[in-house]
């Protein structure tokens, strides 16, 4: 409606610069807004008092002027003008009734790509191999999965990347802790035991600086091809690999075995990218590196920063490999747009290889890299999540965890559930706390993780908007009815301020998805969601649904509260979290 309203203002702006009202070079950013109080309107404009200096005149009698330049559209049933000189609109209900049973007919609930659908590479999760995932890794994880949901689900054709680094010096550590330690290294089976030897390996690299270079070596021989190298890795790489799906499977996340592609597939393309940028004029040979400086990129003395993509000793750098991942991506995958869902302290390292890919030739210049960042997950306390020894938790433990408070909770509230039904909601309800919780801040905002808060059924939470859910499904079970049978219901009329306002927010869902598309912000997603509670709840109090008045009331409120049931799910769904039918 919003969107609509602007296009409505823009097309009257345009008139009245052909009129010579408005002077012919100005191109306002127009703002609607949504009214607090409907009684004025339920939308409201700036836009008059924004022009009338341009326009030379009064406020008011620019609105005027405006309103009179607007086109009719059956969405808005009138206009006014109001204090200094908002231009308000009132929104039709039977246009919005129209919308929302349009919705209703749709599986998609009239969400759309607004504008053509692109090819976008969704570049998420990507744990460095050989350790556990720990908590480190679960807001890439849960934040991509859901940005690649919603980008699907309005209709664009999403290809999943796991860049996980299977390639790099850890590889090196565990290849030359193997060689002394051969029995140790055989014994390893389960991903414990390989952070186990993992944890030993680098301290060895850390205490020893012959090891460390013999690390190196390894490294390298791994890039060139060694097979003995290469069988060992690939045993390592299969356990970690394992576990990660595991993790992935826990949690709701989508990723699969199919969408990984690490470091290591990218190896024979690396010589050619150093190859490439040098004929490109682009290499400077430093202290034996093989460099790229780019004038945009200084530090704080002014000096030049390179990005380095190939060590002294030969060896690849994590900058080389996202080169070729990103020349890939566009030739092979066809990408219009790559999302990467890395760690906010990345930052620099994706300015600098967007600019050197764009400047080599490798991305056109209108294929869109975005780095999606996201801040630190700290404990209760404000600081660095850690556990009580001050070790990183593993997100293993932290599920668990999550899952065992649930149980507790849901059997105190519902003590006469059945085990096993109470063991299934406990899960949902852990794993969707633990995943909203990070879902509903903004990303690029370090963010506290607080059991007690993302297990409350009350405030901006998970179990709250599960609870809503179960809700809206209990009316229609009492009813015994399912919530898509409609079809011999009374139409849907929107009378009661409660129905509108509820209305209203319902026909904004396809607008929350495109911009949560856009932004690759999904906290967006969830205060939507729990702002639809919100209204649903004030509804439910004012506008009695089985009680109604009639059976015409009774049948128009039933598709609304279909709606929003379908809203909720599909939304949670999108989110990545599982609703119940009741808890
Ligand atoms: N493995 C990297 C890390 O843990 C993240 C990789 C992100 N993706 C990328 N294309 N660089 O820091």
């Amino acid at each position: 409606m919003k969107n609509l309203i602007s296009q409505l203002l823009a097309t009257a702006v345009e008139s009245l610069k052909n009129e010579g009202v408005l002077p012919a070079d100005i191109n306002p950013n127009i703002q609607v807004e949504t009214a607090r109080d409907k009684t004025h309107g339920d939308f409201a404009s700036n836009l008059a008092m924004m022009l009338a200096k341009p326009a030379k005149m009064k406020p008011r009698d620019l609105a005027d002027k405006i309103v009179a330049a607007l086109p009719a559209h059956q969405a808005v049933s009138s206009v006014n003008i109001a204090g200094p000189g908002f231009i308000n609109f009132f929104q039709d209900s039977g246009w919005l009734a129209a919308q929302l049973q349009a919705a209703l007919d749709d599986d998609r609930l009239s969400a759309r790509a607004a504008g053509d659908t692109q090819t976008v590479v969704v570049d998420y999760s990507a744990p460095n191999l050989a350790k556990e995932m720990h908590v480190g890794h679960l807001r890439s994880s849960i934040i991509g999965d859901a940005v690649a949901h919603v980008l699907e689900y309005l209709g664009h054709t999403v290809i999943r990347q796991n860049h996980v680094g299977d390639w790099g010096t850890q590889f090196g550590m565990l290849l030359a802790f193997m060689e002394e330690n051969p029995v140790e290294a055989e014994a390893v089976s389960s991903p414990g035991d390989l952070e186990n030897f993992y944890r030993q390996a680098k301290k060895r690299f850390d205490e020893s600086a012959e090891f460390a270079n013999r690390a190196r070596e390894r490294v390298v021989q791994l890039q060139a091809g060694d097979p003995e190298c290469l069988a060992l890795w690939n045993r390592f790489n299969q356990i970690s690999l394992g576990h990660c799906q595991a993790v992935y499977d826990r949690l709701g996340v989508s990723l699969t075995p199919a969408d990984v592609r690490g470091e290591s597939a990218y190896n024979d393309q690396l010589a050619g990218i150093v190859s490439d940028l040098r004929a490109a004029g682009l290499i400077t040979e430093s202290e034996g590196a093989q460099c790229v400086f780019l004038d945009e990129f200084k530090n704080s003395e002014d000096k030049p920063l390179p990005v380095i993509v190939q060590k002294a000793g030969g060896g690849y750098l994590y900058a080389t490999t996202d080169l070729a991942a990103m020349r890939y991506r566009y030739s092979q995958l066809h990408a219009d747009r790559v999302l990467y869902f890395v760690d906010q302290r990345q930052a620099l390292h994706f300015q600098q290889v967007f600019a050197v890919a764009r400047k080599a030739g490798f991305v056109p210049a209108d294929m869109q890299l975005e780095h999606m960042g996201f801040g630190t997950m700290n404990g209760a306390d404000g600081r660095p999540f850690k556990t009580r020894d001050g070790g990183t938790i593993k997100l293993i433990d932290l599920l668990d965890e999550a899952e065992q408070r649930a149980h507790t909770l849901v059997a105190e509230k519902n003590p006469e559930l059945p085990a096993s039904e109470l063991r299934e909601i406990a899960a949902a309800v852990g794993i969707g706390a633990v995943k909203y919780a990070d879902l509903s801040k903004h990303r690029s905002s370090d963010y506290s993780f607080n059991f007690d808060q993302m297990l409350s059924f009350e405030g901006n939470t998970a179990p709250y908007l599960m609870y809503a859910y179960t809700r809206v499904a209990s009316v229609f079970r009492k009813l015994e009815r399912p919530m898509s049978q409609l079809d011999d219901l009374a139409p849907l009329v929107l009378e009661a301020p409660n129905e509108v306002e509820l209305g209203a927010h319902l026909a904004q869902f396809g607008n929350t998805l495109n911009y949560v598309a856009r932004e690759g912000t999904p906290h967006v997603l969830c205060h939507y969601l729990y702002e639809l509670a919100g209204r649903f709840s004030s509804f439910y109090e004012q506008c009695p649904i089985l009680a109604a008045d009639n059976q015409a009331q009774r049948d128009s409120r039933l598709r609304l509260a279909a709606l929003t049931g379908r809203t909720l799910q599909q939304g949670l769904t999108l989110l990545g979290i599982n609703t119940l039918e009741r808890m």
